[in-house]
C-alpha cells in the first residue's frame, strides 16, 4: 500500500510548492528539545497562571513530604530515645497529618490543571482542523491522511500529557531533589557528598538518552501516521479489497507496518531499560554506601541515630524524583516530536487571497476595469493558461500548455478529450482549487486572482465526478451549495433540475441522513445530489466534470432536459463523454496534447476532427458506456 512520504519539516513556503518532501530524520537532529516545544507557549499562555499555580501546589506538597523524615528524627532522637509512648502518638499524629496534607495537595493540583489542559488540546485541535481546510488542494495532495489524523489524535494528546505531567513534575522533581539534598546536606555533609556521588554520572546518560530516544521516537510517531493511512484507506475501499479478494494483502501491508512500529516501539523501551537501570542502580548503591557509612558513625558515636534516619528516609525519599526523571524525559521528546509535527501543517502556507500580494495576479497584467469588460471579454476564458502539477516530475512537459478557450457569456461549452488529457484538472482551475502555472482565468472579464476565494466561489459553482456527500441529510448537502437564506423552496428546484426527486421518496425524505454513517445511495443517485447541490445557489458559472457518468440512459436524458433550462441563463464548462451530454452544449471544445485543438458544434468537429470523431465513436474503449465503471445499480432509472 503506498504511503505519501512524511514532509519534511523544512519545506520553503513556496508559492510553487516544491515536490518530493524529504524524510525528517535531518531535521530531527539539528532541532532542539527546548526550542520545539517552546512553540507551545501561545497556546499555553491563557492557562499559564493556573498552570503556575498548580506548579508552586505541588512543589509545597512534595517539600511537605520531605518534612516527614525531620519529624522520625525527632521521634527517634526525642520519644523513643526517652520511651515516652505519648510523644510516639503525637509524633505519629503529626506524619499522619503530613501525609494527609501531601495527598490533599496532589489532588488539588491535579484537579487544577485537568480543565485548562483539556482547553489548551481542544484550541489546538481546532486550529489544526481549521488550518486544515484552508490549506491548498495541492497540499492535500501531497500528504497522506492518516498522517494529518494520527497529529490530530495522538500527537495533540501525547501534548496534553506533557503540558499536565513532565512539564510540571520536571520542576517540582528539581526542586524537590535540590531541597532534600540540601537537608542531606545539612544533617551530615559527608553522608551528603555520598550521596551525591553517582549525580554526574546520571547526568550525562540522561543527555545520551534524549538524543537517541528523540529520534526513535519521530520514527514511532511518524509509523503511526502510516498505519493510520493503511486503516483509513482499508476501512473506506473495503468494497474494492473485498471484491478483488484482497483482504490478505492488505492485512499483510497492515501486519509489516504494525510490525515496523512494534520493533520502534520496543527500541523506544529498550533505551527507558537503560535509562532507568542507570538512574535505579547508581543511587541505590549510594543510598547503600551512606547507610554503611552512617552506621560506622552512629557506632562511633559521632552521628545521632535520628540524625541517621532522618537521612536515609529523606534518600529514599528522593528516590522517585529521581528515577521518575527517566519517563519523564522520555515523554517530553514524545511531545516535543509531537509538537514539530503539529507546527509541520500549521507552518505550511494556506491559500493566498485574491488581490494585491498575490503573485499570481502580478503575472499576466490582467487588471480588472470596466474597460476590460464587455461582450469580447465576458464570460468565461482561459488565457494563454499553462498548468503543471506541483509534485509532477520537473522534467516531464506541462499538462496543460499555452491553452486558449473562451466561453461566452451564457453559453454552455462541452469538454470532450481522452482519458487523462487535462480535462478534470482543467475544471479544477476555475475554482482556483490549483493554481494556473502561468496565464490567466478571468470571469466577466475579471481575472479569478483579483477576487476574493469567497467572491469566486460564490460565483462558480461545481460538481465533480466523484460525488462526496457528507454526514448530514439529504438537504443540508443539497443546500451546502446555495447561500445561507435558501430553504425548501430552493431545495426542491434544485432536486428537480438534477432529476433528484428520489430524495423526496426516502425514507425520510429530504431529511434522511446520508454520507458515510448515513442511507448508502447508488452512484446516480449521488451524483444527481451533487449535481443539486451544484445548481442550488443558481450561480453564474457552472463547472461540470462529467457529472452524468454514473446515470443509465434514462435518467440521463431527463437531467439533460432539466438541465438545459438551467444552462440557458448560466455560462458552463460541462466535461462529456457521451454524444447526448455533448448536444445539451452549445458548443464543444476538444482538448487534446494540452492544448484546445478544435472548437464548434458537436456536427461541426464531427466533420472536421479524426480525433473527436473518434472519441465519440465510443471505439476508445474509455468512455461512459453506462455501468462500466460499476457504480450505477441495475434498474436505478426506475427506482425513483
Ligand atoms: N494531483 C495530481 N498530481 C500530479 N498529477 C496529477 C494529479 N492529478 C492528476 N494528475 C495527472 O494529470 C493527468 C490528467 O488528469 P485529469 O485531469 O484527471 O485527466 P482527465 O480528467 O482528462 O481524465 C493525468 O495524467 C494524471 O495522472
Ligand atoms: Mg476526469
Amino acid at each position: 500500500m503506498p504511503t505519501k512520504p512524511a514532509p519534511a519539516t523544512d519545506l520553503a513556503p513556496d508559492p510553487v510548492p516544491q515536490p518530493a518532501p524529504q524524510p525528517a530524520t535531518d531535521a530531527v537532529e539539528k532541532r532542539s528539545t527546548v526550542r520545539a516545544l517552546l512553540r507551545l507557549w501561545p497556546y499555553v499562555r491563557p492557562v499559564r497562571a493556573r498552570l503556575g499555580t498548580a506548579a508552586f501546589v505541588a512543589i509545597l506538597a512534595s517539600c511537605v513530604g520531605l518534612v516527614i523524615p525531620l519529624v522520625l528524627k525527632w521521634m527517634v532522637d526525642g520519644p523513643v530515645a526517652d520511651r515516652d509512648p505519648a510523644g510516639v502518638w503525637l509524633g505519629a499524629l503529626y506524619l499522619l497529618l503530613l501525609g494527609v496534607a501531601e495527598a490533599l495537595l496532589f489532588g488539588l493540583r491535579r484537579w487544577m490543571v485537568a480543565r485548562p489542559l483539556a482547553g489548551v488540546e481542544a484550541g489546538m485541535r481546532a486550529d489544526l482542523f481549521r488550518h486544515l481546510q484552508r490549506l491548498p488542494v495541492a497540499f492535500h495532495d501531497r500528504w497522506a491522511s492518516g498522517q494529518l489524523l494520527s497529529r490530530g489524535t495522538t500527537d495533540l494528546m501525547l501534548l496534553r500529557m506533557f503540558l499536565a505531567f513532565p512539564l510540571t513534575f520536571l520542576l517540582v522533581n528539581g526542586v524537590t531533589i535540590l531541597v532534600g539534598v540540601g537537608i542531606m546536606l545539612v544533617q551530615d555533609w559527608t553522608l551528603g557528598l555520598v550521596i551525591l556521588g553517582p549525580a554526574i554520572p546520571v547526568m550525562i546518560t540522561c543527555g545520551i538518552f534524549e538524543k537517541k530516544y528523540s529520534a526513535v521516537a519521530r520514527r514511532a510517531q511518524d509509523q503511526v501516521g502510516d498505519l493510520t493511512t493503511v486503516v483509513e484507506e482499508s476501512v473506506l475501499g473495503v468494497r474494492i479489497i473485498k471484491g478483488f479478494g484482497r483482504h490478505r494483502s492488505q492485512a499483510r501491508a497492515f501486519y509489516e507496518l504494525s510490525h515496523t512500529l512494534r520493533g520502534t516501539e520496543l527500541r523506544k523501551a529498550r533505551l527507558l531499560a537503560a535509562i532507568w537501570a542507570v538512574i535505579v542502580t547508581l543511587p541505590e548503591v549510594a543510598i547503600g554506601a551512606a547507610l554503611v557509612v552512617g552506621a560506622v558513625q552512629v557506632a562511633d558515636g559521632s552521628l545521632s541515630t535520628g540524625t541517621l534516619v532522618a537521612f536515609l528516609s529523606t534518600a529514599l525519599a528522593l528516590r522517585w524524583p529521581v528515577e521518575s526523571i527517566g519517563f519523564l524525559l522520555a515523554m517530553s521528546q514524545e511531545a516535543a516530536t509531537a509538537t514539530d509535527r503539529y507546527f509541520e501543517v500549521m507552518d505550511e502556507e494556506v491559500e493566498t487571497e485574491g488581490g494585491a500580494g498575490d503573485p499570481a495576479s502580478v503575472r499576466g497584467g490582467g487588471k480588472r476595469g470596466p474597460a476590460a469588460r464587455g461582450a469580447a471579454a465576458g464570460g468565461l476564458r482561459f488565457h494563454d493558461v499553462r498548468f503543471r502539477y506541483p509534485d509532477a516530475p520537473p522534467d516531464s512537459p506541462p499538462l496543460l500548455d499555452r491553452l486558449d478557450l473562451h466561453i461566452r457569456p451564457g453559453e454552455s461549452m462541452a469538454l470532450v478529450g481522452a482519458t487523462g488529457s487535462g480535462k478534470t484538472t482543467l475544471t479544477a482551475l476555475v475554482p482556483r482549487l490549483h493554481e494556473v502555472t502561468s496565464g490567466r482565468i478571468t470571469l466577466d472579464g475579471e481575472d479569478i486572482t483579483a477576487l476574493s476565494r469567497e467572491e469566486l466561489r460564490s460565483m462558480v459553482a461545481v460538481a465533480f465526478e466523484e460525488p462526496t456527500l457528507f454526514s448530514a441529510t439529504v438537504g443540508e448537502n443539497v443546500l451546502m451549495g446555495a447561500g445561507d437564506g435558501a430553504g425548501a423552496e430552493e431545495l426542491g428546484r434544485a432536486l428537480a433540475v438534477a432529476q433528484a426527486d428520489f430524495a423526496h421518496a426516502l425514507p425520510e425524505g429530504t431529511g434522511t441522513q446520508v454520507g458515510e454513517q448515513g442511507l448508502s445511495l447508488s452512484g446516480g443517485q449521488r451524483q444527481r445530489l451533487a449535481l443539486a447541490r451544484a445548481v442550488a445557489g443558481r450561480p453564474r458559472f457552472l463547472v461540470l466534470d462529467d457529472p452524468l457518468s454514473a446515470l443509465d440512459v434514462h435518467t440521463e436524458a431527463a437531467v439533460e432536459a432539466a438541465l438545459r433550462q438551467v444552462l440557458a441563463d448560466t455560462t458552463a464548462l460541462i466535461v462529456a463523454h457521451r454524444p447526448s451530454t455533448v448536444l445539451l452544449a452549445d458548443r464543444v471544445a476538444l482538448l487534446s496534447d494540452g492544448r484546445i485543438t478544435a472548437v464548434g458544434t458537436h456536427h461541426e468537429l464531427l466533420r472536421t476532427s479524426t480525433e473527436y470523431a473518434h472519441l465519440m465513436s465510443g471505439l476508445d474503449g474509455h468512455d461512459g458506456h453506462n455501468g462500466l465503471d460499476g457504480h450505477e445499480v441495475p434498474g436505478e432509472g426506475e427506482r425513483r
